[in-house]
Parts: C-alpha cells; structure tokens; sequence
C-alpha cells in the first residue's frame, strides 16, 4: 500500500507513514475543531513539500477569506494557484444561486453533485491533481429535500473520487459528544478513515484532541492524540511527548 504524506506534523508517524494512496478520509468535527485548517494544511503542503497538486472545493466557506486566513500560517495559496499546483473550486454562494468571481466555481443553476463532480473532474485533470478536498459535506446536502437523495450523492461523490484515483479528505460537521461522524449515517462507511478532531472544556480549560477511528489497511494509533494550532498551522503529538514539555 502506497502512502501519501498528510502533510500534518505528528500524523505520519500514526497512521503507517500517512494516508493510503486513492482512498478517501472523513475529517469530522464538532464547528471550529480545526477541519478547515486541518484540509488546507493537506493540500499546501502536499503541494509545496512533496509537489503534489491539489484541488480544493469549498461549499462553506469563500475562496478569498480561506487565503487571507491561512496567511496567518505562512500558507500563500495566490503563488500555488498561480503556479498551477493549487484550485481552490468555489461552490460557496453557488449554491444559494450567486454567480462566484472565482476563476473556478460551481454553476449557479440546478447546483448538484452531477454539476460538481463534473468540474471538479475537469479541475483534476487540469492540473494532474493528486489531492483533493471537499469541505464540507453537510454543504452538499443543502439543496436536497430529501436524505435518502443525499446519501446517493454521497455514495456517488465517493465512488468517483475513488475511481479518479486522488487521494481525498472530506469533511463532516457532528456535534461534540455525539457518537456520529457523519450527518447522514453513510459518510464514515463509504469512507477508509475517519479522523475526529475534538475540542472539549474540561473545568476552566480547553484541549484540542485529533483521533483517528478508522484506517483502513493501516495499522494506526488508537490514542487520543494533543492537537494545537500553532503559527505554521495544526500540529499533532503524543501524550507522553505532552508530559515532557509539561
Ligand atoms: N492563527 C490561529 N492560531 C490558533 N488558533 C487558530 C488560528 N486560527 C484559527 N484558530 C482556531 O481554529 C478555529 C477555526 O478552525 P477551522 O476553520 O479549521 O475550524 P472548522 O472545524 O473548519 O470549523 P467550521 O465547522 O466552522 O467550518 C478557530 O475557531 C480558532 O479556534
Ligand atoms: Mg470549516
């Protein structure tokens, strides 16, 4: 089994060296547990450290607050667009039925996972991606009245992505103390791994924790894991690691 770098400090090292090649990853969390920044770190660094292009569809969040965000973290998306290493595909306010500025954006008519999966096929070809991301999945899910027609969008998104053969992270908001990865009971089965992040209160504190569930064809840690979001993005250690700093 190939592996592809997560290109996240600390989680090589859990999962066997980093994700199996072509298969898809669910990143599930409660709201700002880290997901988005969790994802963008992916697709940067794969495209910057290991040359890897990636495409990345934003269904929640626009394109142009995403890059002004992750600056924060020295991440310069503009110079890997320009380059051709990076898409952002923007599917933000299409699907409300607005036209995006964006060079690559969904259609604002009859917004569907058809319409999407057809452009963000062409995306990949574009650039011979071998990483992509779809946050969110529950935004996927907005137009559809009906959750049995979802969770086919859902199986049909998956079984694409994995015929296209990149390597995918998607992601899925769930309420903190929830037992559920996913919003609509199918995302963590048609997936090979989960990753949760948690952000829970304990007494006058918070912690970031990042644990991985299920990993298909890996044998990987099954520790809650320390999570922080530092100035070069999010950084995962062990918990013995956590002491000795301590
Ligand atoms: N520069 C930073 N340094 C430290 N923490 C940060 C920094 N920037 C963002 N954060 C933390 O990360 C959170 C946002 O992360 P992110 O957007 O990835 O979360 P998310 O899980 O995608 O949330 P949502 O469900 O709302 O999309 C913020 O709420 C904040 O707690
Ligand atoms: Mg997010």
């Amino acid at each position: 089994m190939d592996r592809v770098k997560t290109g996240i400090a600390g989680l090589d090292g859990l999962i066997e060296g980093g994700f199996p090649q072509g298969r898809s990853i669910l990143v599930s969390g409660a709201c700002g547990t880290g997901k988005t920044i969790f994802c963008m770190q992916y697709i940067y660094n794969g495209a910057k450290d290991y040359s890897e292009p990636g495409v990345y569809v934003t269904l929640d969040e626009r394109p142009d607050l995403i890059r002004e965000d992750v600056l924060r973290f020295g991440w310069d998306l503009k110079k890997l667009e320009e380059q051709n290493m990076v898409h952002i595909v923007d599917g933000s306010i299409a699907k409300l039925g607005m036209p995006s500025e964006e060079e690559f954006s969904l259609p604002v008519t009859g917004f569907d996972v058809d319409k999407l999966l057809l452009e963000v096929m062409r995306v990949i070809k574009r650039i011979g991606a071998r990483r992509i991301v779809i946050d969110s999945i529950p935004a996927l899910g907005f137009n559809f009245d009906n959750e049995n027609e979802i969770r086919k969008a859902i199986l049909k998104l998956s079984y694409m992505l994995m015929r296209s053969g990149v390597t995918s992270l998607l992601t899925s908001e769930v309420q903190e103390g929830t037992s559920k990865f996913g919003k609509y009971g199918v995302e963590e089965y048609v997936v090979d791994g989960v990753i949760v992040l948690h952000y829970m209160g304990v007494g006058t504190q918070s912690n970031r924790t990042l644990h991985i569930r299920k990993m298909r064809v890996t044998k990987h840690s099954e520790d809650l894991h320390p999570l922080a979001i530092t100035s070069k993005g999010i950084k995962v250690s062990k918990i013995e690691e956590e002491y000795k700093e301590a």
